[in-house]
């Protein structure tokens, strides 16, 4: 087995988080950063339409399935398939070209990944252009009033998502939840309120 993949194996037998997410029947150990984000910022409550981008294998949308409850909808998208979860619609594709008619969303997450190419530059770029594009979701399917938490990375472009989340939305909030990885580059933002372009 090569050394990163070693490093991988023992990180993850060993995280806390990996052990309480198969303990309390969570997909993912993500579910716990959103769980730690809606403690702080108070966004799920019962009634909410939620999309959630990016949602394989479906923590976050288990997270929202509970919290939305009762009267909610929660509806996940992702490239790859998700097994059904209660109280959740999947739909598959890329939400690039989704179509979800009449939908006017209270709060779209956003935990998108690109696939990594190794090479840093590339990597941050791609990842960019999901924020970027799920920006442009947020334009057509959140209410104006609505709350966007999106993943982003640091590096040259985070400046640059974060820029656009500020002339773009009324308040912003960086926030790296405990459950992120301290060694990874990975952090939230919580933005609320579209302004009008
Ligand atoms: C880190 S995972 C999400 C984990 C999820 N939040 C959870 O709690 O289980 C990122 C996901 O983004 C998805 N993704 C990346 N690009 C996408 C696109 N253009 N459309 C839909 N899903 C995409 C990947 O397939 C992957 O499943």
């Amino acid at each position: 087995m090569a050394k990163s993949n070693k490093q991988w194996l023992r990180r993850h037998v060993t995280d806390p988080y990996v052990r309480k997410a198969r303990e309390q029947g969570y997909r993912s150990r993500s579910a716990f950063k959103l769980l730690e984000i809606d403690e702080k910022e108070k966004l799920l409550r019962p009634g909410a339409t939620v999309v959630d981008l990016g949602a394989a294998p479906g923590g976050w949308s288990q997270v929202a399935a509970a919290r939305v409850k009762p009267g909610g909808r929660v509806i996940a998208i992702d490239l790859l398939k998700i097994a059904p979860i209660t109280g959740v619609e999947v739909v598959a594709g890329d939400f690039r070209a989704a179509r979800l008619e009449g939908v006017r969303a209270d709060i779209v997450l956003s935990d998108l990944a690109p696939n990594l190419s190794g090479v840093a530059n590339v990597d941050q770029a791609r990842a960019a252009g999901l924020a970027f594009a799920a920006i442009d979701f947020c334009r057509k399917t959140l209410k104006p009033d609505g709350v966007f938490v999106v993943k982003t990375f640091h590096g040259e472009a985070f400046g640059e998502v974060l820029a656009r989340l500020k002339r773009e939305f009324r308040k912003v909030m960086v926030r790296k939840p405990s459950a992120s990885r301290g060694e990874s580059s990975e952090t939230y933002v919580v933005a609320r309120g579209l302004l009008a372009l």
